[in-house]
């Protein structure tokens, strides 16, 4: 019996980053506990990239391969994407008639993202961009979803979505549960300069990448930058390669610590350790996608079945809304 429904999706911007491995590995966990729906958010894509719209499909197609690669499964979850399913449009639009210009206006990545988008000399404030919580609120609300897995940096849109929620329930009549957060823990893994892995920073670490670009990558981690020789004492809590031997090398990293303060291992004999366990643990992803892409069209079949049972679900919950709003 499973505890109820959960949805969640990505935006396909590109090719996943070691940083997106906690928020799937709790995908991953969600799909034998409840009733799950994955999509690639490509209308949601639109919002930012709508004057270059080229590589929306070809991401989304990777974006999906990389899901299942790491264990996202067809079999038990929906996996679709958001333009297959015109409900979510439909249902985004009856609620821009509900949603008060001010609650969309006071959700904390407006400013923010105009801004920063404004630095790069570009002006994202479309009438669509304004709606982005919205039409995520609708992404959430046609499947009646109980709950939604997100990082932190999703709450204010979560919020907005519980809002929205009750006001048709009491505008109308109830048809929609107010869905909690899930949240995913440890969602700032470090880049290999120490900030925070984004690709927009250059400084990620596909989840995918071949044995000689881990390695690279590897390399260009930045340590400690007080040791010179091998002999210097080194501060590990600093350093990006152990927050790395944290996750990979469980057993090994404290000894590692440990050595480092004592200037009795170098920082290229460090790196090759934790290399060699990250290379360990990744090559089975990395086998899995090549297995996954040998196969042709799999992916669009996927993507088509999904759409197909989606749009079931939304199908009902839109029958339920217009009756509700007598239309
Ligand atoms: N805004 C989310 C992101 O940038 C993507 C998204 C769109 C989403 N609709 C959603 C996430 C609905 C969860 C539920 O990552
Ligand atoms: Fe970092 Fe390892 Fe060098 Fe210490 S020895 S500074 S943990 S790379």
């Amino acid at each position: 019996m499973k505890k109820g429904k959960i949805l969640s999706g990505m935006r396909p911007t590109g090719r996943l980053h070691i940083g997106h491995l906690s928020v799937l590995e709790n995908w991953i966990k969600l799909q034998d506990e409840y009733s799950c729906f994955f999509f690639s958010a490509d209308w949601h894509a639109l919002t930012t990239s709508f004057d270059d719209t080229g590589d929306i499909k070809k991401n989304a197609l990777e974006m999906v391969a990389d899901w299942l690669a790491v264990g996202l499964d067809p079999e038990k979850s929906v996996i679709f994407n958001q333009s297959d399913v015109k409900e979510h449009a439909e249902l985004h639009l009856l609620f821009s008639m509900i949603t008060p210009l001010a609650w969309l206006e006071r959700v904390p990545s407006f400013k923010d993202q105009i801004q920063q988008f404004k630095e790069q000399g570009k002006d994202i404030l479309m009438y669509g961009f304004l709606g982005y919580p919205l039409l995520q609120a609708a992404d959430v609300l046609i499947y009646r979803a109980d709950a939604v897995p997100v990082g932190e940096d999703q709450l204010p849109h979560l919020e907005l979505t519980r809002e929205v929620a009750r006001r048709f329930n009491s505008m109308y009549s109830r048809v929609f549960p107010e869905p909690k957060a899930l949240l995913a823990k440890v969602s700032s893994f470090p880049g290999t300069d120490n900030r925070k892995m984004s690709k927009s920073y250059s400084n990620d670490i596909g989840i995918f990448l071949e044995a000689d670009e881990l390695k690279e990558k590897v390399n260009s981690m930045i340590t400690d930058p007080a040791r010179i020789r091998k002999t210097d004492p080194g501060d590990p809590e600093i350093c990006c390669v152990y927050k790395f031997h944290k996750l990979y090398s469980p057993n090994e990293s404290e000894s590692i610590a440990e050595e480092c303060r004592k200037g009795q291992i170098g920082c290229v004999a460090c790196k090759k350790i934790v290399f060699t366990n990250m290379d360990n643990s990744l090559a089975e992803f990395r086998e899995k996608r090549r297995q996954i892409i040998a196969r042709p069209n799999y992916i669009q079949e996927v993507l088509a079945d999904g759409a197909l049972k989606a749009r079931k679900e939304a199908a009902d919950t839109m029958s339920i809304v217009r009756e509700a709003m007598k239309i």
